[in-house]
């Protein structure tokens, strides 16, 4: 089965066996089967956040139940979405139903069920906010659970998805709490100038639209994941010595003494926004994202972004992370 177009980095990759269940029944057969013969076993969502081999091998399950529905809880109202809901497509409907607490993640690209691996975030919002419990199902027995959103345990761009169960799990449906009274989060960049005062969340909604279309590429036109690298936590010292040499530096200083520096910004820095070699380059209007301009394989994407890393630690000595997941790590 050919994934290349199951990938918004658009890499070329052939499963050995693909299924896509479109029910609880159909994922348990696949995972049961799976599991009979001894197959490895790959989760498949969107493919927004996601760095495919050439080859994978056994069997990738992608599912397919897509819906979704809402459960009144007075000023509160639960949203239930299954794995395969897009993420942006329930944002939108969300908002157009005037209810609070996602709008300030339309546009990202993705499968509901991926959420909360890496706790998708943006403009002051991350999914931990909003989520109330994720089910899934445990891959070594089958057996069903219910996870709440501290067992998830959630930081910056990490859960317990990509700790403890990592590989462990399919997700197969989150429970989100919204709200009907309006709390707008604006305080993120210039997001408050782009709207009147109190706006609606279809407006805050269409608002992060435009502000992510003017900077992100459009997977459909320009393979990528998005940020490609999360945003380092460096110590306060290194980042006195860094404001000390460059005074115009982002800073984000953390409860823990830490300080959240841009990767975008350190990129930009030493010169590679724009940067093309071979079938890769870093977007010339967001030096975070890694795009390929098609033909390259996942070998030569990793050599790539490894020197991009390498440029900025020399430069900076700030070691950058990949956020894209290996599907065969
Ligand atoms: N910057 C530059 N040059 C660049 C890019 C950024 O100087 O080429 C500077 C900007 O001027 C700004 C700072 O870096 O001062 C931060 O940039 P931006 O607001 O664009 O956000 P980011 O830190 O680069 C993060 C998330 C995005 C999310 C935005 C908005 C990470 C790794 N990325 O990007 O998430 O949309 O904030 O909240 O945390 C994603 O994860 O795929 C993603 C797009």
């Amino acid at each position: 089965h050919d994934l290349s177009r199951a990938n918004t980095l658009g890499l070329p990759c052939l499963a050995e066996c693909y299924a896509a269940p479109t029910s609880l029944l159909e994922l348990h057969e696949a995972l049961d089967l799976a599991q009979r013969q001894d197959w490895p076993l790959t989760v498949l969502g969107g493919g927004s956040n996601l760095i495919l081999p050439e080859r994978l091998g056994g069997l990738v399950v992608q599912p397919a139940m897509r819906h979704w529905w809402l459960e009144e809880q007075g000023e509160s109202v639960l949203v239930h979405a299954e794995a395969a809901m897009g993420w942006h497509e329930l944002v939108m409907a969300l908002a157009h139903l005037g209810l609070w607490g996602t709008e300030n993640l339309a546009l990202i690209p993705g499968h509901c069920g991926a959420a909360p691996i890496q706790n998708i975030g943006a403009y002051g919002v991350e999914l931990g906010d909003v989520l109330e419990a994720v089910h899934l199902i445990h891959l070594d027995d089958g057996r069903e659970a219910v996870l709440s959103s501290a067992d998830c345990a959630f930081g910056y761009r990490d859960s317990v998805f990509k700790g403890a169960l990592d590989g462990r799990v399919v997700i197969t449906r989150l429970v989100l709490r919204l709200s009907r009274t309006p709390h707008p989060r604006l305080g993120y960049g210039d997001l408050a100038c782009r709207l009147e005062a109190e706006p609606s969340a279809l407006a805050v909604a269409q608002a992060i639209c435009a502000i992510r279309h003017e900077k992100l590429p459009d997977p459909a036109l320009l393979g990528n994941a998005g940020s490609f690298f999360k945003n380092p936590l460096v110590s306060g010292e290194l980042a006195r010595r860094l404001m000390a040499e460059h005074s115009a530096m982002p800073h984000f200083p953390q409860p823990d003494g830490r300080v959240k520096l841009p990767a975008g910004w350190l990129i930009d820095r030493c010169g590679l926004k724009g940067w093309r070699k071979g079938h890769f380059g870093m977007h010339d209007r967001q030096a975070l994202v890694l795009v390929h301009f098609g033909g390259g394989s996942a070998d030569e994407l990793l050599a790539f972004a490894g020197e991009v890393a390498a440029r900025v630690r020399e430069r900076f000595g700030v070691i950058l992370e990949r956020e894209p997941r290996m599907a065969d790590d």
